[in-house]
């Protein structure tokens, strides 16, 4: 089976297995980067990363519209049932949980996490997917942390990685995470959406390619990445 991720432009991507259809951090209607709207997109699965607005935004109509269950850390879980969000899955930090498509690991991540009505959103996470023995690690909104390098002992086929800078780790520490997570390939995300994260992912991509033993997989909103 193979994996096909779809980026939707900023920290969102649609991640097919099969006949499944995963849906990360859904900020669609608001975000200039994306290629389509909230209501154009189907979704079994929901993973949120965190409460900032530019994670969970369009989760709600989403999950209302098309029954998909939402997993994300207990807190934010408990936040969506109040939302009328009937499917959840509350999970927290270190725990994965086997569902048809494949194993959903929540990682640790280095950020913070607050709802948009001021609700206290728990710990940031990240999330690695195996999906027919393949791991894929999004570390979604964090700073670079020493711990990747756990995160990489289980062989990494494709990290998505923030490189906007800012409110999450640039493309100079990008390049540390790859050394400690080692993965096969490298995808960049949230940059360019915008002007305050913009980045030359051109540059990024020659530097993955000669400082690191990964490879780069650079698209843009609405290409694919076959994993
Ligand atoms: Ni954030
Ligand atoms: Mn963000």
């Amino acid at each position: 089976m193979t994996a096909v991720l779809t980026w939707l432009g900023h920290g969102t991507w649609l991640i097919e297995a099969d006949d499944t259809k995963i849906l990360l951090d859904p900020f669609l209607d608001e975000n200039p980067s994306s290629p389509v709207k909230a209501a154009d997109i189907d979704a079994d699965y929901i993973l949120v990363s965190h409460g900032h607005f530019d994670h969970i935004a369009d989760a709600v109509p989403i999950a209302k519209r098309t029954g998909a269950t939402v997993i994300a850390v207990f807190e934010i879980a408990e936040w969506l049932k109040n939302q009328g969000i009937e499917n959840t899955l509350a999970m927290n930090v270190g725990g994965s949980v086997e569902l048809p498509f494949g194993k959903v690991t929540m990682t640790i991540a280095y950020h913070s996490s607050q709802l948009p009505d001021g609700s206290y959103g728990g710990n940031p996470v990240g999330f690695v997917l195996t999906i027919a023995r393949k791991r894929i690690y999004f570390a979604c909104d964090t700073a670079l942390f020493e711990d990747m390098k756990l995160i990489g002992m289980d062989h990494i086929h494709l990290a998505v990685l923030p490189i906007g800078d800012l409110f999450t780790m640039g493309p100079r520490e990008s390049l540390r995470a790859i050394e400690l997570l080692a993965p096969r390939m490298v995808a960049p995300a949230h940059y360019n959406t915008w002007p305050e994260i913009e980045q030359d992912v051109e540059e990024w991509s020659l530097d993955v390619r000669h400082v690191t033993t990964a490879q780069p997989r650079v698209v843009s909103p609405g290409g694919k990445i076959y994993v």
